[in-house]
């Protein structure tokens, strides 16, 4: 199979992944839930995780790395700390429902910048304009469905400057573009585990400053007498047993990034991409959403066929052994804003362990099915 689906989940591992989930189900108990051996190991592993994790995002202290089971849970507890009822939020024209049904489900207004795609200087003119009627920010970093970068490194200046508290969602950066915890200044950046940083799905990370409320309550191996959640990170946000098995893989897959570079594995996916591109350019069957500025696209390429539904294109690359996804992948503000609601678009994202052939043979694919040929 080429998997071209990485903006789902990413399938390849490194080799390290997989040991380390066997052997975490093998040698690990619950973390702060006992002091025999397997217990005590689980809290070193889950702790050492954690470190890899600071160190990546340049987060001051380990216990402001907080777990948990994706990036939409991530995202929740980020939301319900900062917003209420009521609440006005700016949000970029380009989220997933993971951001935009949170906010609904607290019945806040939701003001967003709906710019041309990759066109930074519009998006950051209509950002700055709308910004003093908001109470807080959410915006991507990447766009799930056309790769879009959002200039976060700018909104978080604007919004340090008006004292907006600000959320990053870095579900398809994580692991491919540099993140700056310290730097920024954001108030939460919320991740899952399983896409560019290349752990086992059910496992996710919130990076938070200390005003963060628990979106769950229970157990968390600490202050057992009290009926509150601790008020120490990262306990009060992690309630019940963690997904040791998952935190293990993450761990590896945390590893491996840190001894590649996030600028290797950005290059190489902005190289597929291009040649993917240049590929698909001026075959006259297709409208590509391509940017050619690498600034602006990460390793994510939507394309719709001139003549054929994006869904029936896909489902003839999958008998042909090609994973993509197709129709609004849960992003509809996103197809919104670029003017794509109704087809939807045909996605592939690219990993670091996508080959130059593997995509070489996808756009040929494409070509051929659509001058059936
Ligand atoms: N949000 C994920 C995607 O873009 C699942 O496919």
């Amino acid at each position: 199979m080429i998997y071209l689906d990485s903006a789902a989940t990413s399938l390849q591992k490194p080799e390290g992944v997989q040991y380390a989930v066997i052997s975490a189900m093998n040698n690990l108990a619950s973390p702060g839930r006992g002091s025999h051996g397997a217990a005590m190991r689980a809290s070193d592993e889950c702790f050492a995780c954690r470190e890899a994790i600071a160190k990546l995002f340049n987060v001051s202290q380990p216990e402001n790395v907080v777990f948990t089971f994706n990036a939409t849970h991530s995202l929740n507890i980020a939301i319900r700390s900062l917003v209420s009822r009521g609440d006005t939020v700016l949000v970029s024209g380009y989220e997933h429902n993971s951001v935009t049904r949170p906010l609904n489900a607290i019945g806040a207004e939701i003001i967003a910048v709906k710019t041309p795609l990759f066109d930074t200087k519009a998006f950051l003119e209509e950002f700055e304009k709308r910004l003093p009627e908001c109470r807080a920010v959410v915006c991507t970093h990447v766009s799930n469905v056309f790769g879009y970068i959002l200039p976060v490194e700018e909104l978080a200046r604007l919004c340090r400057r008006a004292g907006k508290p600000f959320v990053i969602d870095a579900s398809q950066s994580a692991g491919v573009l540099d993140i700056d915890f310290q730097g920024l200044g954001a108030d939460f950046i919320a991740m899952p585990g399983h896409k560019g940083l290349l752990g086992p799905q059910g496992t996710g990370v919130l990076l938070c400053k200390n005003e963060a409320k628990p979106l769950l309550y229970g157990g968390s191996g600490s202050s057992s007498r009290v009926q509150t959640m601790p008020e120490f990170l990262p306990d009060r946000l992690e309630a019940g047993t963690h997904n040791v098995t998952g935190i293990a893989g993450l761990h590896a897959g945390v590893n491996y990034i840190l001894r590649r570079g996030t600028a290797s594995i950005r290059a190489h996916e902005r190289e597929l991409l291009e040649l993917t591109a240049r590929r698909l350019l001026d075959t006259k069957v297709l409208r590509l959403f391509y940017c050619p500025d690498e600034r602006c696209q990460s390793g994510v390429l939507s394309m719709l066929p001139d003549e054929m539904y994006c869904e029936t294109l896909g489902e003839r690359l999958a008998e042909r052994g090609i994973a993509v996804r197709c129709g609004l992948h849960c992003a509809p503000l996103a197809h919104e804003t670029a003017g794509t609601l109704d087809s939807g678009t045909l996605r592939m994202s690219f990993s670091p362990f996508n080959s130059a052939a593997e995509c070489a043979e996808a756009a040929d694919a494409v070509i051929k099915i659509l001058k059936n040929t």
